[in-house]
């Protein structure tokens, strides 16, 4: 599957519909991109031009109206640990630890203790929050409580970060419609990211 070929994402036609008080809102119309293995992908647009909307086919919890979202040529049919999602309000658990939080994936998956306490602490080192593993979230800035959510998706074996926006303007307000994604490539082994 991973032949270096496969685009780790394809989005082919996309189209997405919404109903909204018996009105159709059209929030994406065949919408087109292609992302290798290895890219960083940050797409810019006004609020509303169907950012999230993208991400969350991307992170499989909407289903595209028309067109195919696919992962490794695979239609992404649901969640998946191999696409992770750090929400914007992180959405870390309150009532544990920065430890617990970054291991809850691994833990939940009946990966064995000795192996979740080593991905814990690979990837607490990582975000470099060694000194705070015992914190509470309400016990951290927003940009350490950021960190750990990328801890917990990595953490999770994500080969896709779905990063939304933490520009709490909501976007590019100039912008009249949604841009070309920017990237750019980093380290090939680290996983692919999208803003
Ligand atoms: N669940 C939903 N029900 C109805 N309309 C929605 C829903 N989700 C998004 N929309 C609409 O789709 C459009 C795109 O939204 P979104 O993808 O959140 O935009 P962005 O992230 O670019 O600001 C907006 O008009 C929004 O109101
Ligand atoms: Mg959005």
């Amino acid at each position: 599957m991973a032949d270096g070929a496969t685009p780790i994402v394809e989005i082919n036609g996309v189209s997405k519909q919404f109903e909204l008080q018996g009105e159709r809102i059209e929030a994406l119309r065949d919408a087109h991109l292609s992302v290798a293995k290895g890219e960083f992908v940050c797409l810019i647009g006004a609020s509303g031009c169907g950012k999230s909307t993208l991400l969350r086919i991307l992170a499989g919890f909407e289903q595209p109206t028309r067109g195919d979202a696919l992962m490794w040529g695979m239609p992404i049919t649901g969640p998946a640990p191999a696409r992770g999602m750090v929400f914007q309000d992180y959405g870390l658990f309150p009532w544990l630890n920065v430890r617990r939080n970054i291991g809850f994936g691994p833990a939940s998956r009946g990966r064995p203790a000795a192996e979740v306490r080593e991905t814990v602490e690979r990837f607490i080192a990582l975000v470099g929050l060694q000194r705070f593993a015992e914190a509470f979230p309400h016990q951290l800035s927003g940009g350490m409580k950021q960190r750990v959510a990328i801890a917990r998706v990595l953490a999770n074996d994500a080969e896709l970060v779905l990063m939304a926006s933490s520009w709490r303007s909501g976007g590019a307000p100039a912008s009249p419609s949604c841009s070309s994604p920017t990237r750019s490539r980093r380290r090939s082994s680290w996983p692919t990211a999208w803003w």
